[in-house]
């Protein structure tokens, strides 16, 4: 069966990677989390002081961009791929509101871009990849032969990501939660390197009322018709 490339892009906690994760399982395809890439850069940066009030020190962060190294590596227990960073596994911290809060501004710095996108289409070169970000389609593979632009109301998103973070065991405010997605929003969309923007042929998906079942339903199907062509 041909084996093709699937973008996913679009706002934060629109629910991208698990129709990514499921479509790759269901497709055995290969699934990126590119959003966890910039998290894990972004933790590096944090752990390495090169974060504080003022801002980010991009100049220290670029000069050690050589030594980050960022892999994925299965999970057993859930099945999924963890996020390592220089050897460490980070999925867990990578997700805290102490790294969504600055990953943003890191992931507008155009050095670790060109890294990070660099590793991207090696890691999607052979095509049988689902990747899911915001410059997938318009950027990393303008080729891909499907592309989804995900969509859905700030509050839905942010009521989402606040109760994955309660899941997950953090104490956190409902207010935080979506004044971090909106001012992430606002970063992702208005950087000047590689801003979150709908590519032309981007089929655009607002889950804000759908179920993950029917969304699940529509965009397999959309995979398959490209696919059996
Ligand atoms: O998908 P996410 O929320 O885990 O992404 C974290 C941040 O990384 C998000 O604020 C924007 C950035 N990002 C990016 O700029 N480009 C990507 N391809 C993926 C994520």
């Amino acid at each position: 069966m041909k084996k093709i490339t699937i973008a996913i892009d679009g706002f934060s906690s629109t629910g991208k990677s698990t129709i990514a994760k499921q479509l790759a399982k269901k497709l055995n395809y290969v699934y990126v989390d590119t959003g966890a890439m910039y998290r894990a850069v972004a933790l590096f940066a944090l752990n390495n002081g090169f974060i504080s009030e003022k801002g980010v020190d991009i100049v220290k962060l670029i000069e050690k961009l050589p030594t980050i190294d960022l892999s994925f590596k299965r999970n057993e227990t859930s099945g999924n791929a963890d996020m390592y960073l220089n050897g460490e596994n980070v999925e867990k911290e990578i997700r805290t509101l102490r790294v969504s809060n600055v990953v943003s501004t890191v992931a507008a710095i155009s050095e670790v871009r060109k890294k990070l996108v660099e590793q991207q289409q090696i890691m999607g070169a052979e095509k049988g990849v689902v990747m899911d970000g915001r410059d997938i389609g318009t950027v990393v593979f303008p080729d891909a032969e499907l592309k989804l632009f995900m969509t859905a109301s700030a509050e839905k998103r942010a009521f989402r990501r606040y109760k994955e973070l309660l899941d997950g065991g953090e104490s956190v405010v409902f207010e935080d939660v979506l004044k971090n997605v909106q001012n992430r929003d606002h970063i992702d969309s208005t950087r000047e390197d590689s801003p979150l923007l709908q590519a032309p042929d981007a089929i655009e998906f607002d889950n804000s009322d759908m179920g993950l079942e029917e969304q699940f339903e529509r965009i397999y199907n959309f995979a398959l018709r490209i696919i059996e062509a």
